[in-house]
């Protein structure tokens, strides 16, 4: 059933066909390859959202992908194993209108968009070690083994529904969704009467043990205050099911039911059991599947995601997907739940474009990431997106926040410090680091603030608040300005006299570079290497941030050349 094609991609073969498996997809330009080695015992598992490929990736998608991959790379650097799972969500109505509109097959379709998703994540290192695409045939053979459990349980069964249907969400309405006046709200669209047979999950059965779950595990859900709306909204599920297919007349774009081959699966067991069938649950054929070991990922330890998609996907439906397939509590995953990227205070999405009144003067749409990026660069971009939100929080997005955080965060302060280090290293000192006696409480002061950066670090990121780690380095870099400042080497260096005294100065500024760049690799990794490859500096392999101590770069180093690192943007006068 499985062979190796003579490209050297892996070819899978089951019911549907041939198809290459997804993460032969992943682009190939600078990746390292997956750093995930099984047998190894439990790894740190991270997951994200998959995507709609309905449409173009916008900032919304990117800030989710950056944040979890800046949270893998952050854990393998405190010395974690880690494996990160990322990738899109193929299926579904939206997906089969867009490709009729378009004019080809939905596979069309899909694979355009989704390679325009993998495109972006190549230029932003975006470097998932999984890569789901839900037409992936070994994850359809697990939706459908899920599926025929549960059927063949009694859990799912068929029945026949007449009432109000919305044509743009795509589900069967109650009378609580209702607006006060009796009418459907806008966010619902066309909405119809309509009769139709259709299969349903019994989880009204489940509500009552998610509901004691939630209760003795407080800590499933993070921030906490999401944790207490998910238990008001499980109370007010109680005793509803879950409709789960849609006929075949209708959509046909699906995965087909096991044992109902007029239907197809529809959303919820297509799209949730990404984060299973792709960290290698009930895989048939482990030897050779190239999937993951579920012993050694589950449970998930984070599944990013954000916070429209908690109640009820995430929060309800998928935990009890879990529980019904036989997983034990002691294996529920944990779920961390980022905030809104707003224009104006209103959701950045595909559908609605918000006007930016700013008068967009250098980034042609700030709702493309690529176009961003062109601008500000890939690292600026992550940049921007850590520093400017509180993990859990929403933030506003608009072109002078970007420059602000750019220009001045990253060219004036930390560009300028590595630039003005190796200019003077190199003026003074001929660019070597030489053995230094002078001292000061400003020396101390320096020192000080760069060997607390990882404890600190550790702290934020036990929930998550990378902004706080950014602003941490970014202090730390100014102050590295200031004690320049203060200390005044150009001054200095005037005097034969003061040799010592303006090496052990460089000494200082170089060695807290070479801290800042190991701190910053997790969210910036294109500039940390370029901080490095200046300093001609490779940080011993295995790293942690445990290791870090003051002295990492040795007497006698010999410093590498500076170049510009974030040229300024110019800001176009208006009008
Ligand atoms: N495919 C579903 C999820 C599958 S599981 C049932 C989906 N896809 S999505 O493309 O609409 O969204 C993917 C992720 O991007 C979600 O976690 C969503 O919260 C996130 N974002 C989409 N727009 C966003 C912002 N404007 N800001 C931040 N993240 C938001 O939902």
């Amino acid at each position: 059933m499985w062979g190796v094609d003579g490209e050297g991609g892996r070819r899978v073969q089951w019911g549907w066909g041939t198809t290459s498996a997804a993460e032969d997809r992943l682009p190939l330009k600078g990746w390292a390859g997956p750093s995930w080695v099984g047998g190894m015992g439990k790894q740190f598992y991270i997951t994200t959202a998959i995507d709609y490929t309905n449409g173009a990736p916008h900032i919304g998608h990117a800030y989710e992908k950056i944040l979890a991959d800046t949270m893998a790379r952050f854990k393998r650097l405190a010395g974690s194993e880690v494996y990160f799972l990322s990738g899109l969500d193929q299926h579904g109505q939206k997906v089969q209108l867009s490709a009729e509109k378009a004019g080809v097959t939905p596979e069309v379709f899909v694979r355009e968009v989704s390679d325009r998703f993998i495109a972006l994540w190549d230029r932003l290192n975006v470097r998932p070690d999984g890569w789901v695409e839900t037409m992936d045939v070994r994850h359809k053979r697990v939706v459908q083994d899920m599926l025929q459990q549960l059927f063949d349980e009694g859990q799912i069964y068929k029945k026949s529904l007449r009432g109000w249907y919305s044509v743009r969400q795509e589900q069967f309405l109650n009378e609580k969704d209702r607006e006060a006046d009796g009418s459907w709200g806008g966010q619902w669209g066309l909405v119809e009467e309509r009769e139709e047979e259709n299969y349903y999950f019994r989880l009204s059965d489940h509500t009552a043990w998610l509901r004691g779950y939630l209760e003795t595990h407080p800590d499933m859900i993070y921030p906490a205050n999401r944790q207490t709306q998910l238990l008001n909204a499980v109370k007010d599920s109680e005793g509803v099911d879950l409709c789960i297919s849609r006929p075949k007349s209708r959509l046909t774009w699906g995965i087909p039911l096991p044992f109902d081959d007029d239907y197809v699966t529809f959303v919820w067991f297509d799209a949730l059991t990404n984060y299973a069938s792709f960290a290698g649950f009930r895989d048939r054929e482990p030897e050779v599947s190239g999937l993951p070991r579920w012993e050694d990922l589950w449970p998930c330890d984070a599944h990013v995601i954000g916070k429209d998609i908690l109640i009820p996907a995430h929060g309800i439906y998928w935990p009890i997907m879990l529980h019904a397939c036989g997983v034990p509590d002691e294996q529920m995953p944990k779920i961390l739940v980022h905030g809104w990227w707003n224009m104006k205070g209103k959701k950045v999405s595909k559908s609605e474009k918000i006007e930016d009144d700013a008068v967009v003067k250098v980034i042609a749409d700030l709702v493309d990431p690529n176009a961003i990026a062109d601008v500000v660069g890939a690292d600026g971009l992550r940049y921007f997106l850590l520093a400017d939100i509180a993990t859990g929080g929403d933030s506003d997005i608009s072109e002078e926040r970007i420059l602000v955080r750019y220009n001045k965060d990253l060219a004036d302060i930390l560009g300028n410090l590595l630039n003005r280090t190796l200019n003077m290293a190199r003026k003074y000192l001929g660019g070597t680091l030489v053995a230094t006696v002078h001292d000061s409480e400003l020396h101390a002061g320096l020192r000080e603030a760069v060997v607390a950066l990882p404890g600190k670090a550790l702290g934020h990121m036990k929930t998550w608040q990378i902004h706080q780690v950014l602003a941490d380095i970014i202090d730390g870099a100014r102050l590295a300005n200031e004690f320049v400042d203060k200390t005044a080497p150009f001054k200095l260096a005037k005097d034969p006299a003061n040799a010592d005294a303006v090496a052990s100065i460089m000494r200082h500024v170089a060695e807290a570079m070479a801290h800042f760049s190991v701190m910053l690799s997790p969210a910036m990794p294109e500039t940390a290497a370029r901080i490095q490859g200046q300093l001609n500096w490779v940080p011993p392999v295995g790293l942690t941030l445990g290791d870090l101590r003051w002295g990492m770069l040795p007497d006698g180093h010999v410093l590498g050349e500076p170049q510009p690192m974030f040229p300024k943007v110019q800001v176009a006068a208006a009008g």
